[in-house]
């Protein structure tokens, strides 16, 4: 069966499925993996054997380091995975005969989405595949925090501190229950998740961003970036943290308003700030919170053999699903 084109009130690219039929018979779809930060190698070979099963043909950019490779990479695909890699309309532009986009991941922040429309290409994600790496990630920046980054001192333990989830989505459940397991009294903030789901999973429900920092020693950031939550995390809010609190930010850099969180730190010096995806003004953290922050040097979370499979496989089959029999389900642009 063809592919079922996604078609926009106006598309830029309106094809016709007769025309689309005709496509796939007398052409091998084109998968690229284009992935700035790799896929362990294990991952890939899963994401080929399921292309290739399909009958397409599978190609890899990796490691790039320009733009232009994206761009040239891309011309000829049909279909794209990618991770964290930008898609924009430049790349949307280059890619001709896109018909899909993949993000194996969670966060979808990373393509322009009215683009993807305007060009007549369905977006994805594949939500849940990466969580428990992230959330495991979480707990290990947590570990590293109260007990003073390693560094021979005597720090603390995680067992009877509360835990404040912000955003109680796939990763933030994986946090609760493996938090659970290290004895914290886990709490959660999410406007948009009803109060029964976190009891049922023994979290108690808080009903403001205000009220979780305010009770929380540590707060685990589980937000997206978008535009209601961008420099949301800012100097008032966490300045409600009790003394010793420690941010930990496994989601997007985006979401904290860096100089005020700087001025905060500077004000509070019991304050710690840990985070996976380092902020722009990473020197000026370095340089003035030396043993209250770190950042990784390259986002991590999602960086395990385990996620990997599942968030590139997964990829790789909606990707199939959607050319063989139009399966939309995680589409996000719609
Ligand atoms: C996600 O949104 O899934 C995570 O941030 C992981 O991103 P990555 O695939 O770029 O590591």
């Amino acid at each position: 069966m063809p592919y079922f084109s996604f078609h926009h009130s106006e598309p830029t690219r309106k094809k016709t499925v007769q025309a689309e039929f005709f496509t796939t018979l007398v052409h091998k779809m084109k998968v690229l993996v284009a992935t700035e930060k790799p896929f362990a190698k294990v991952a890939v070979d899963g994401i080929r054997e399921v292309v290739e099963s399909a009958g397409y043909e599978l190609a890899l950019l990796e490691k790039y380091t320009d733009k232009q490779q994206l761009l040239d990479a891309v011309s000829d695909a049909d279909a794209l995975i990618i991770r964290s890699d930008i898609v924009d309309a430049a790349v949307l532009d280059a890619a001709k005969k896109l018909k899909i986009v993949v993000r194996a991941g969670a966060g979808y922040d990373n393509i322009d989405l009215e683009a993807a429309t305007s060009h007549g290409v369905v977006a994805m994600n594949t939500p849940g595949q990466n969580s428990n790496a992230v959330a495991e990630l979480a707990l290990g920046l947590m570990v590293f925090a109260v007990r003073n980054m390693y560094n021979g001192t005597s720090g603390t333990e995680l067992k009877g501190k509360k835990l404040g989830i912000h955003a109680f989505g796939n990763v933030g459940r994986n946090v609760a229950r493996i938090a659970q397991g290290f004895g914290m009294d886990v709490y959660a903030y999410d406007a948009y998740c009803p109060d029964e789901a976190m009891v049922a999973a023994n979290v108690k429900p808080v009903h403001s961003a205000e009220e979780l920092y305010k009770t929380c020693d540590i707060v685990s950031l589980h937000i997206p970036a978008t535009a209601e939550t961008k420099n949301s995390i800012n100097h008032d809010l966490v300045n409600l943290m009790p003394k010793g609190g420690v941010l930990v930010n496994t989601a997007r850099k985006e979401v904290i308003d860096e100089e005020g969180l700087i001025a905060l730190l500077q004000e509070r010096t019991d304050l710690k700030y840990i985070t996976d995806i380092m902020p722009v003004a990473d020197a000026k953290f370095r340089t003035l919170f030396e043993g209250r922050y770190f950042a990784t040097p390259k986002k991590m979370g999602a960086q395990t053999a385990e996620a990997n499979i599942n968030a590139g496989i997964a990829a790789a089959k909606q990707i199939v699903d959607f050319i063989q029999n139009g399966n939309t389900r995680f589409q996000v642009n719609k």
